[in-house]
């Protein structure tokens, strides 16, 4: 357990509780979140919390058998915060009337007014008695009559108790979502509630790096940890962390498949064998990948047969280290977080996607997972504390199978350097205008067809390449990015230009859905 000051977030299964999350920590506020099924009274009290926020949720608190929080909560003498269903829950709980229906129900934008400025948690809200504030809504029920001891703060047209507290005991209830985006000054209430909470900030990327470091002593002692490194951010955070920790007692394993962009191979072997001097063993595999390639055009058979090399090659040179006992992995948050269910019973989904193949169990390792009660954007603070360049940790993600499905078709070694080097240019165009930060992605896919050009007085027959770039906040949607006609003209002569084997240039304008972000 942490020894910071936590917050605990009971999650009663709304799509944005990892949004409040985030804006907790934004507040150097260490929180966890826990779907109601798991928050016993033995679990309060071990967690020992100094406020709780109860979150939203798709259930209707008049139904039987609907969610509930612990009873105890109530008793531990910590201010709660109950958000949407939290705040409806927290009203039955504590004598309160919810109704459903009945032509109250709002989604979407609403502007709530004030009743009473005179609270904590509105501090700095509302800029005076006449004032609204935006906030966002999304409920069909609402109370219909507040608990005894609460009264009420804030009104919106469809919600009377939008928010409403009962100051002695600082418990605080508000309908509408603070923790999103359309609530303007959300972030403020949070601020506020924590602030009241009694919490200094004290999760910091300093004292999480002194923390992380002692946890890892503590689990690995002297034995030795292998690490695979991908160039990616996560798994570099972890490799310099842990390599921090215990020394050269850490060995990282590189495979290189070949399919990386250009430079990307020694920039890897540079920082982390020079730079950090972290034992490094670099598995050059190019020619078994790409011989494993050949001929091969599905996509799906390309992810296949690169994702069984990869844990082939992988557990042969980690073979190779003598009495290693743990597999270092770059884990992060979300990737822990249950999800409710409501299905029957607490969910035990446990997303494990960067548990390569089940390698673990196979090679009989344990697992050292440093990053696990990190959001990505923290990984990239924790990043910077440790000394990683900020040029590397802003890179833009870049999938496993790496240049194998930005080359659709077949993949030649010919095209994979034609890719490469449009590519750089293109990422060089990017970053020359200052664009690279907007940008969530942004690639080179080499077309599985020639076409016919003309340079200087003669015939060119070269391969047609699409550009793409997208902003995003999660790659599960995005947009194509809206670049200047300039500058993609700019930037496709540069590519014809400098790059041999290319003679067209197109820009890929689908967003996702119905596109993907990769071509493959
Ligand atoms: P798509 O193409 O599905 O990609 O819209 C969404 C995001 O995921 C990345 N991606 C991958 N990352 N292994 C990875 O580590 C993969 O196999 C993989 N496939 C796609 C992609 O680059 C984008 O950021």
């Amino acid at each position: 357990m942490t020894q910071h000051q936590r917050l605990l977030i009971i999650d009663f299964g709304s799509q944005v509780t990892q949004l409040i999350a985030r804006r907790l920590r934004e507040l150097n506020v260490y929180c966890e979140i826990h779907p109601y099924q798991n928050v016993t009274d033995a679990f309060l009290k071990e967690f020992d919390p100094q406020a709780i926020i109860f979150s939203g949720g798709p259930d209707s608190v008049t139904r039987p058998g609907s969610p509930r929080p612990p009873a105890a909560a109530f008793d531990m003498g910590v201010p709660i915060l109950g958000i949407c269903y939290g705040q409806q829950v927290m009203m039955q709980e504590l004598g309160g009337v919810v109704e459903s229906g009945h032509g109250t129900a709002e989604f979407g934008r609403a502007f709530v007014t004030p009743t009473d400025e005179r609270l904590s948690l509105l501090d700095g809200w509302f800029v005076n008695v006449d004032s609204r504030e935006q906030v966002w809504m999304s409920h069909g029920d609402h109370v219909s009559k507040i608990a005894p001891g609460f009264q009420v703060f804030g009104t919106s047209p469809g919600a009377p108790f939008a928010i409403t507290a009962d100051p002695a005991r600082r418990f605080y209830a508000v309908q509408f979502h603070p923790e999103v985006h359309h609530t303007p000054n959300g972030a403020k209430l949070y601020e506020n509630f924590v602030r009241e909470a009694g919490f200094t900030g004290d999760w910091t990327m300093a004292s999480y790096r002194d923390e992380a470091i002692r946890k890892i002593r503590e689990q690995v002692g002297d034995k030795k940890v292998i690490c695979g490194l991908s160039g990616g951010v996560d798994s570099s955070v972890a490799a310099v962390l842990i390599h921090e920790a215990i020394g050269d007692n850490l060995t990282c394993v590189f495979v290189d498949h070949g399919l990386l962009r250009q430079n990307e191979a020694d920039e890897v072997v540079t920082m982390f064998r020079d730079h950090y001097n972290i034992p490094l063993i670099h598995a050059d595999e190019a020619d078994l990948f790409i011989g494993a390639l050949e001929g091969v055009s599905d996509p799906e058979v390309k992810r296949k047969t690169i994702g069984k090399l990869f844990i082939d090659v992988f557990q042969r040179e980690a073979a190779k280290i003598e009495g290693a006992e743990f597999l270092a992995q770059g884990t992060l948050y979300p990737d822990v977080i249950e999800s409710v269910s409501f299905s029957g019973g607490p969910s035990v989904t446990i997303k494990s996607h960067h548990n390569v193949g089940g390698l673990p169990e196979k090679m009989g390792l344990k697992l050292v997972e440093p990053l696990r009660e990190l959001f990505k954007d923290e990984v990239r603070a924790l990043g910077r504390e440790l000394g990683l360049p900020d040029k590397f940790i802003g890179r833009h993600p870049f999938p496993g199978p790496g240049l194998a499905i930005r080359c659709p078709g077949e993949i030649t070694r010919e095209k994979l350097d034609i890719l490469r080097k449009a590519d750089a240019v293109y990422i060089d165009q990017i970053r020359k205008h200052g664009l690279y930060d907007e940008i969530w992605q942004a690639f080179v896919a080499i077309l599985p067809v020639k076409t016919v050009g003309v340079m200087g007085d003669g015939r060119t027959y070269d391969y047609a390449c699409a550009l793409r770039a997208v902003t995003s906040v999660d790659g599960m949607t995005a947009d194509y990015y809206p670049f200047s006609h300039d500058f993609l003209g700019e930037t496709a002569t540069r590519i014809i230009n400098e790059v041999k084997g290319i003679n067209r240039v197109t820009y890929d304008i689908t967003s996702k859905p119905p596109g993907t972000i990769e071509w493959e």
